[in-house]
C-alpha cells in the first residue's frame, strides 16, 4: 500500500473515473437504444460510503483526479455529497485531489452552486449539435434548451478550463463542426471533437462511417490556422490554438491515433467493478469485499481493496484492439 499504481508497461495511474449511475436523461444514439439499456440492479449500485472507501485507498496510492461520470452523474440524488466527500480526501503528503465531472448539463443551473460549494473543480459538458431538431433526433429527447442552460451556467461560473465534447458523426453533425467551435469560443470554453468508438449497446458502430481526426482537422483548417500545442501528457485530447488567439480546440482520436501508450486511468463502474480500460472484458469485483459481513475489520477490507486495485493495474494490456480484425466490442457499453 502507498506505492504508485504502475502497470507492467510503466504507465503510472493517476486518474480514477467513477461512474455514479448507468441511467441517463438522454438516449444518444451512439450510446443507448431508445428504450434504454437493461439497468444495473439498484442493490448493486455503490453507496456514497462505499465510493468514498474505494477513492480514499486509490488516493493513498497516487490517484490525484476523480472524474465523475455515468450515465448521467447529475441523476445521483446525493451528487453534492459525493463531490463533498471525495473532495475531502487527501493523498500522500496531504495533497488535495481534483474533482472533475463529465455531464450532459441537464439540471446544472440548479445544481452548480451547490457542486462548486462542495468542491467541484472542473466540468466537461457533452453537446453534439446546437440545432434543436437535430438534437432531438440524436438524443431522442427534446432537451437542447436544458443543455444550453447548463452550459450558460458553467460558462458564468469560475470553473476553468470548461470543455465541450462532441462525438463527430457522418451525415449527423459533421457539417456543424465550425459552428460548434464558434459556440464554444463564445462561451470561453474549449471545443473537443471525438472519434466515435464501438461502445454502443446496439453494436451499430461502423468504421467506414466514422469521422476521423484527419477529416475533423481538415474541416477546421478551412476556417482557422491551427497551431499544435505540445505537452499532452496522459490527456486523451490533442490540442491546437485557433489563429493567433488563446482559444483552443481538441481532438480525441481514440480510434485512428489512440493515446493508450500514455493512458493513466482506471475506472470504477456504478456496480463496484474496477476496470483498467474501456475495452477490457476483465472486471475486478469490489462488491464482495465492501459488503462482506463476517467480522472483517475495516483494516483487512482496506488491504483487500488495495490488492484488487493492484491486480487491476497489473492486468492492463498495452492498448485497445479496436483496429484488430478480431476485435469484439465489450459487453459493457459506454453508459455503464
Ligand atoms: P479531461 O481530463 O478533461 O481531458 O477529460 P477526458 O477527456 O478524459 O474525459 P471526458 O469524460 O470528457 O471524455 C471525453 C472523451 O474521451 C470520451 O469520448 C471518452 O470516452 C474518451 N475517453 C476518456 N477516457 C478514455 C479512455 O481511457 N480510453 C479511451 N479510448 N477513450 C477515453
Ligand atoms: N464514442 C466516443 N465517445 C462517446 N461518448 C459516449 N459514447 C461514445 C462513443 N461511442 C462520449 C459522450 C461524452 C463522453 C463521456 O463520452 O459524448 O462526451
Ligand atoms: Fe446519456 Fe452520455 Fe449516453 Fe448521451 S452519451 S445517452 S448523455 S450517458
Amino acid at each position: 500500500p502507498g506505492d504508485p499504481l504502475v502497470d507492467t508497461f510503466g504507465r503510472v495511474h493517476r486518474d480514477l473515473r467513477i461512474s455514479l449511475t448507468d441511467r441517463c436523461s438522454l438516449r444518444c444514439t451512439y450510446c443507448m437504444p431508445e428504450q434504454g439499456n437493461e439497468w444495473l440492479a439498484r442493490t448493486s449500485i455503490l453507496t456514497l460510503d462505499e465510493i468514498v472507501q474505494i477513492a480514499t485507498i486509490a488516493a493513498a496510492n497516487g490517484i490525484t483526479t476523480f472524474r465523475l461520470t455515468g450515465g448521467e452523474p447529475l441523476l445521483r440524488t446525493d451528487i453534492v455529497e459525493v463531490v463533498r466527500r471525495l473532495g475531502e480526501i487527501r493523498g500522500p503528503d496531504a495533497r488535495p485531489v481534483e474533482i472533475a465531472m463529465t455531464t450532459n448539463g441537464i439540471g446544472l443551473p440548479e445544481k452548480l452552486p451547490g457542486l462548486i460549494d462542495a468542491g467541484l473543480n472542473r466540468l466537461n459538458i457533452s453537446l453534439d449539435t446546437i440545432r434543436p431538431e437535430r438534437f432531438h433526433e440524436l438524443t431522442r429527447r427534446d432537451r437542447l434548451d436544458d443543455v444550453l442552460a447548463g452550459i450558460e451556467a458553467a460558462a458564468a461560473s469560475a470553473l476553468r478550463p470548461l470543455k465541450i465534447n462532441a462525438v463527430a458523426m457522418r451525415d449527423v453533425n459533421d457539417d456543424e463542426l465550425v459552428q460548434l467551435v464558434e459556440f464554444a469560443v463564445a462561451h470561453n470554453a474549449q471545443m473537443r471533437f471525438i472519434e466515435q468508438m464501438p461502445l454502443d449497446a446496439g453494436h451499430t458502430w461502423d468504421r467506414t462511417r466514422m469521422v476521423t481526426r484527419e477529416e475533423i482537422l481538415e474541416t477546421l483548417a478551412s476556417r482557422w490556422t491551427l497551431t499544435p500545442i505540445p505537452g499532452r501528457g496522459g490527456a486523451p485530447a490533442e490540442r491546437w490554438t485557433l489563429d493567433d488567439t488563446d482559444h483552443t480546440v481538441g481532438v480525441i482520436a481514440s480510434v485512428t491515433a489512440p493515446f493508450c501508450g500514455d493512458c493513466d486511468r482506471l475506472r470504477l463502474t456504478a456496480d463496484g467493478q474496477l476496470r483498467n480500460c474501456l475495452f477490457s472484458e476483465t472486471e475486478y469485483d469490489l462488491l464482495p469485499i465492501l459488503r462482506a459481513t463476517d467480522r472483517e475489520s475495516s483494516q483487512s477490507r482496506e488491504v483487500a481493496v488495495d490488492r484488487m486495485l493492484r491486480a487491476c493495474v497489473r492486468g492492463k494490456l498495452p492498448g485497445h484492439a479496436i483496429n484488430d480484425p478480431s476485435f469484439l466490442q465489450p459487453a459493457r457499453g459506454m453508459n455503464a
